[in-house]
């Protein structure tokens, strides 16, 4: 596995595969109250410039449990907020700490960071990309599944980061996907070429979610407007009418349908109450998940097995 975990793309099938099967494990050990401390005496860094609940508390729990320690930065309190160069930043933090853990805007920070550090940097979300937060989601998907191959998975709603993450887990696991974005708001075409670079997409666009979900297997959807996007939610909410996940659109998808959603969740948005807390949705156990896949990670890439 490469230094880095900045996109999917960077993973290879054996990588998916050994950091489920890890998760997995490590997620039954702790029910049984098996202590697992492979991180004594490291530390994790973690700068966010964005808010986060989930992957941060996740990420910090995770360290925690494994025996290690955490560092949250938010960008604003440390040198970065009085323009600190990412790369005196990043080698300056590679003499202190075991792995950088970075939330920001633009893609190019996280390499920028990545690049200068001699400590794995892992993306815990940018404008373009949201990887820890698929591979603990289909680490969900193979336990309520038994596995991800021949599902098909849709996806409802904006071509934002967290799909073109999903394209690119599809680039690399071969998954079957379905899209349906509204006009003006569908996956880059550079996020599809460079995942088509990797591997053969099998992934499918289109304008109407009723084609998307038919026969679904997973309904994955996400809010409508993204951080960075909220000036725009009066106008997207116009955009992406009939685009909610509801009872009348899953009708046509599998009778046992997992829905999923990586939250925060806008309840009467881009998904209906009744769904988002009906039998089908799996949220929570995908929120749970962060925490053993974040352990999986942070061993594999600190300890380089
Ligand atoms: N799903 C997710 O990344 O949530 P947070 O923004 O709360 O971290
Ligand atoms: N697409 C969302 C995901 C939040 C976890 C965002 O970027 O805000």
């Amino acid at each position: 596995m490469k230094k880095d975990l900045l996109s999917l793309l960077d993973l290879e099938k054996e990588d998916f595969d050994s950091l489920f099967a890890r998760a997995i494990q490590l997620k039954k050990r702790y029910a049984k109250g098996i202590v697992d401390r492979p991180l004594v005496g490291r530390t994790m860094g973690l700068i966010f410039d964005k808010k986060s609940t989930r992957t941060r508390v996740s990420f910090e729990t995770a360290m925690v449990q494994l025996g290690g320690h955490s560092i949250y930065m938010s960008a604003k309190d440390t040198q970065i907020s009085r323009n600190e160069p990412a790369k005196d930043t990043a080698r300056v933090l590679s003499r202190y700490i075991d792995c950088l853990v970075m939330r920001t805007f633009d893609h190019t920070r996280v390499e920028e960071f990545a690049k200068a550090s001699t400590i794995p940097v892992i993306n815990a979300l940018t404008d373009s990309y949201h990887p820890c937060q698929i591979l603990s989601d289909i680490m969900t998907v193979i336990e309520c599944k038994g596995g991800y191959e021949g599902l098909k998975i849709a996806w409802v709603g904006d071509g934002n980061n967290v799909l073109n993450s999903w394209i690119n887990a599809a680039a690399v696991l071969g998954l079957d996907i379905s899209a349906a974005c509204p006009e003006g708001y569908q996956v880059k075409p550079e996020i599809i070429e460079k995942a088509s670079r990797k591997g053969k997409l099998n992934v499918t666009f289109t304008k109407d979610p009723r084609t998307a979900v038919e026969n679904a297997d997973v309904v994955y959807t996400d809010v409508w407007a993204s951080m960075g996007d909220e000036a725009e939610l009066s106008k997207r909410i116009k955009a992406f009418q009939g685009y909610q996940v509801n009872k009348e659109l899953l009708e046509g998808a599998k009778p046992d349908v997992m829905v999923m959603h990586c939250l925060p969740a806008h309840r009467g948005e881009e998904i209906s109450e009744e769904v988002l807390e009906g039998d089908s949705s799996v949220v929570w156990d995908q929120a749970e998940n962060k925490r053993h896949m974040h352990k999986a990670i942070l061993e594999r890439l600190i300890l380089g097995n």
